[in-house]
């Protein structure tokens, strides 16, 4: 096969021996620089597209050919383009060394086009591997931030952040399945000003940290926010982009609910902390992901918590459930009076109360977690106002002597104080759970 090489060709492959292209009339090219016989496209981004190649001065040995074709317009766009495309040869120039980087083989000009070309690397990237292996597991991720996390850290000491992991620019060898980080071509040296103009290419929606997006920021923790995207995205086949798009950086919030499989406690920590919206919270440098990631491994006979799909604990119990708990405590004990003083019988106005309280706080368009647990409240109160009435053995607590007014008050304030006392000291345990377990 032949490719063409006009980048806005629909169907770029062509026989071999083909002269023009037979789906758009374009010349083909049967060696880029008398070297290189580009035979299929592998991916086309933005303002660059990737083909495989073989070179004939090396027995035809595969490699990548990518090629500078900006889709955007005007002489800016071109020339932040041109940069960007400069910037990811030379990027591959300085970090190439590096095993799990690909080589630079070769950077020219040919036809008006900038063409880079760099080792191929044989194995599928990480988005084909999870549309056909399925959701990763918790020891495959593991095994992806173990592999994956030196390689960043050889980027971040030469002063470049990478600014685009997710899991299409991670390739895996087919050989020995080493994880290999591809596409330097927004990587920025962390030194330099960022240019955050409209239309830049900043990294890609759902995976780009915020300070990335809104002022065009990057930092060794801006890769470690995409990292943890990526791992999202294999532990549940959810594109972060789609999630970006619906709620912004809200989802980052509760990632938790989206699981398919339980993980321990100690990964969802790790992705928590990648996770972070204010880069200053987030890991800060490879380093410290390391030394968590291995502390959690070596304490394999500590017991592990399982996490499991569905609501995280943050969101389990949050402060803004006190006036609720307020309002549950206060009102079922009210309530229960009432009943209590209308009825005259505990027994019957305890069913009734059951009966009203469960259908009115099961109707609230509240999660089932939430109103469980503000009817636990309602419940524990209403226990507390029917022993009270028991010991004291009121009947009709308006006619209750002294002043009956003045004990239904008094049961209901103190009812509430109960409701919010539980409550607040369920939040502080919670709140101390998650940061030590
Ligand atoms: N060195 C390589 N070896 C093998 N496949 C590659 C290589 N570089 C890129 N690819 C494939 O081509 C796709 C697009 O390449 P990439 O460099 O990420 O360009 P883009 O700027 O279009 O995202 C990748 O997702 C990967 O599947
Ligand atoms: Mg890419």
């Amino acid at each position: 096969m032949i490719c063409c090489l006009n980048p806005d060709c629909l169907y770029p492959q062509n026989p071999v021996g083909t002269n023009f292209c037979v789906s758009c009339g374009t010349g083909l090219i049967p060696l880029l620089r008398g070297r290189y016989r580009v035979i299929a496209p592998l991916g086309g981004g933005g303002f660059a597209r990737t083909y495989l190649a073989e070179d004939v001065d090396k027995l035809d040995e595969q490699c990548v050919v990518k090629q500078l074709a900006p889709q955007a317009q005007g002489s800016w766009s071109l020339k932040k383009a041109t940069e960007l495309f400069q910037q990811e040869a030379r990027r591959l120039q300085q970090l190439g060394q590096h095993h799990q980087i690909p080589t630079l083989y070769a950077y020219f000009k040919e036809d008006n086009y900038l063409y880079l070309v760099q080792q191929f690397i044989e194995g599928q990237n990480l988005l084909q591997e999870l549309q056909q292996q399925g959701v990763f597991n918790e020891a495959k991720i593991r095994e992806l931030l173990h592999d994956l996390l030196p390689v960043l850290q050889a980027v971040h000491q030469q002063q470049v952040i990478h600014r685009d992991i997710k899991p299409e620019n991670i390739l895996r060898f087919q050989s020995d399945g080493k994880l290999v980080l591809i596409d330097f071509g927004v990587a920025k040296q962390a030194t330099a000003t960022a240019i955050a103009k409209p239309g830049t290419m900043i990294g890609s929606l759902g995976y780009a940290p915020i300070e990335q997006m809104q002022e065009g920021e990057a930092f060794p923790a801006s890769d470690l926010y995409s990292l943890g995207a990526t791992s999202f995205h294999l532990l549940t086949n959810i594109c972060t982009r789609d999630l970006w798009i619906r709620h912004g950086y809200g989802w980052i919030q509760n990632w938790r609910q989206h699981l398919k499989q339980p993980i321990t406690q100690e990964l969802a920590h790790i992705i928590d902390r990648l996770l972070q919206e204010n880069h200053a919270q987030r890991y800060q440098s490879t380093e410290e992901v390391l030394k968590d990631l291995n502390k959690r491994l070596s304490g394999r006979n500590i017991p592990v918590t399982i996490v499991t799909p569905g609501p995280n604990q943050k969101e389990l119990l949050c402060w803004n459930l006190l006036p609720w708990a307020v309002v549950a405590g206060s009102g079922s004990s009210m309530l229960m009076i009432a009943l209590i003083s209308f009825l005259g019988t505990i027994w019957i106005s305890s069913g009734i109360w059951l009966l009203i309280l469960a259908g009115f706080i099961f109707v609230q368009p509240r999660p089932l977690f939430e109103k469980t647990y503000l009817f636990i409240l309602a419940l524990i109160t209403t226990l507390f106002i029917v022993l009270v009435f028991q010991k004291l053995q009121i009947g009709r607590a308006l006619q209750y002597s002294p002043n009956g007014l003045i004990l239904i008050v008094f049961l209901v304030i103190i009812s509430g104080l109960l409701a919010l006392t539980i409550m607040s000291l369920s939040l502080l345990f919670n709140n101390l759970m998650s940061k030590f377990i």
